[in-house]
């Protein structure tokens, strides 16, 4: 495996692979690599002569400086995983590789979609990861993209955002990836303690009984009381739960036939945000 810190180096490098007709599969990431990376990384080396990852923890898409600070970093540990798993090449870029001196996030409208739930609540969080992800694709200039579902607004936001920009890569979309008591894999979960790691699985169980609740008539109003009220009863701290249309991120009045709909939830166990999301 190579890894490359600089794009000077790595862009032409990946070019020149390009010229002599191979694919290339991209997934950009912020480290701390689990399952769910794999699970991405392995439908990238399915679809692709040669796959990259990047891990760079961005620092415009966090609009909590004491979270940025906390993002677990475990870069050796990382490339020794890609390692194993069949990665060509890694882009390990420093911050300068890829912003200026004092560069901040690019300011994006995406019609709506990046101001409800994580954009209500994480105010800019949007702008710096549609920044990074344009920088990022500019740099490896790849055939296929992949990000993970359990990040649902962010592929939403990324294809729009490569729509605007005419960007040539195709964005591929991965189903979530669980631990066997459903929890959905994330870099954050590493830091739950061992009770909340025992009792976060609970998040996903309140999905799954939503979407029984659908399935038998309910509202969604109904069904966001439901959440509410379960969440008011357990050691976790609802954020938001929300029942959108999947296209268009809007909040849903009604169920409609043959309508896509996805229901979201945020939740703290403790000072760890969990995120989370269902098809309906
Ligand atoms: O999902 C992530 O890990 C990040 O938001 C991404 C897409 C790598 C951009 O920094």
């Amino acid at each position: 495996m190579v890894v490359f810190n600089k794009k000077d180096e790595l862009t032409p490098f990946i070019q020149n692979l390009k010229k002599e007709g191979k694919t290339i599969g991209f997934l950009p990431t912020m480290g701390a690599l689990h399952e769910g990376h794999l699970s991405l990384a392995k439908l990238s080396i399915a679809q692709n002569d040669y796959t990259i990852v990047s891990i760079f923890v961005n620092p415009t898409q966090f609009n909590n400086p004491e979270d940025l600070e906390k993002y677990p970093r475990t870069e050796e540990k990382d490339i020794e995983l890609l390692t194993q798993n069949g990665i060509d090449f890694v882009y390990l870029p420093s911050v300068s590789d890829l912003y200026e001196e004092g560069e901040v996030a690019k300011k994006y409208n995406f019609g709506g979609i990046e101001n409800v739930m994580e954009g209500e609540f994480r105010p800019g969080h949007f702008d710096g990861v549609a920044t990074i992800v344009s920088k990022l694709i500019r740099a490896v200039n790849p055939d296929r993209a992949y990000f993970g579902e359990k990040d649902f607004q962010q592929v939403r936001i990324v294809q729009e955002m490569v729509k605007q920009e005419q960007l040539p890569v195709e964005i591929v979309p991965v189903p979530i990836k669980r631990a066997e008591n459903g929890l959905a894999l994330s870099s954050r979960n590493v830091r739950l303690s061992a009770e909340n790691l025992e009792a976060a699985p609970f998040i996903y169980k309140v999905l799954q009984d939503a979407v029984s609740l659908k399935n038998e008539g309910k509202t969604p109003d109904e069904i966001k009381a439901f959440v509410q009220q379960t969440f008011d009863q357990s050691s976790f701290k609802l954020e938001y739960f929300e029942i959108t249309d999947e296209e268009t991120l809007q909040t849903l009045e009604s169920f409609r036939e043959h309508q896509k709909a996805r229901g979201f939830v945020v939740a703290y166990a403790g000072d760890i945000r969990l995120i989370d999301n269902i098809q309906f």
